[in-house]
C-alpha cells in the first residue's frame, strides 16, 4: 500500500500541474468554466495533502520512524527537504490554491489568476523533480 500511495503521490503532481496551467489560462482569459476547474483543482490538492500528510509521518522515510544514526536535520539536505521544504512549500501552496478558489468562485479573474501564478511558483521549486540532487533516483512517472 505505501508504494501504491508514492505512485499515486507522484502521479497526481502531474494531474494537479496540467489543472493548474488550465485555470490560470481560464484566469487570465475570463473563462466562466474556471469554477469547474479550479474546484477539481482544490480537490486534487487537498487529496494530495492527506496522501502528503502519511508520507511524513508514516511513510518509508516518516517521522514517527525516526531520523537515522548521525544525521543532523536542518545540515542533512535529504532529510531538510522531505520534512520541512517540501511540506512547508506544499502545504503553503495547497493554502493558495484553497483561496484561489473561492476567488475564482465569484469569478474574480485577476486576483485568481495571481494566487495561481503563486501556487505554481511553490509547486516548481518544492517538486523533488529527478535532475534535482534530492530527486535523485525519483523518475518522471514512478509505477508505470
Ligand atoms: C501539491 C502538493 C504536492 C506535490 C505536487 C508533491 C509532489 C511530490 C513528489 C513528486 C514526490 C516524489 C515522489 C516519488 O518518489 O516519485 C513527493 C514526495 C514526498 N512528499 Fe509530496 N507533494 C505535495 C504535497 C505534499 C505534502 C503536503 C506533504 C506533507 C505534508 C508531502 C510529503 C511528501 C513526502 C514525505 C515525500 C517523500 C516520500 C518518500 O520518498 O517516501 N507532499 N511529493
Amino acid at each position: 500500500m505505501e508504494k501504491g500511495l508514492l505512485h499515486l503521490h507522484s502521479f497526481l503532481r502531474w494531474v494537479i500541474l496540467i489543472l493548474l496551467l488550465v485555470a490560470l489560462y481560464q484566469a487570465f482569459t475570463k473563462k466562466e468554466s474556471i469554477r469547474k476547474s479550479s474546484l477539481w483543482l482544490m480537490i486534487a490538492s487537498h487529496v494530495m495533502l492527506l496522501i502528503g500528510l502519511y508520507q511524513l509521518f508514516w511513510g518509508r522515510y516518516g517521522i514517527t520512524k525516526g531520523l537515522p544514526e548521525n544525521v543532523q536535520l536542518m545540515k542533512d539536505s535529504f532529510y531538510r527537504f522531505f520534512w520541512v521544504e517540501h511540506p512547508l512549500l506544499m502545504v503553503l501552496a495547497i493554502g493558495v490554491i484553497t483561496v484561489a478558489r473561492g476567488k475564482a468562485k465569484v469569478l474574480n479573474y485577476k486576483t485568481t489568476g495571481w494566487l495561481l501564478l503563486v501556487a505554481l511558483l511553490f509547486l516548481l521549486v518544492a517538486i523533488p523533480w529527478p535532475f534535482r540532487a534530492v530527486g535523485s533516483g525519483r523518475t518522471w512517472f514512478p509505477g508505470m
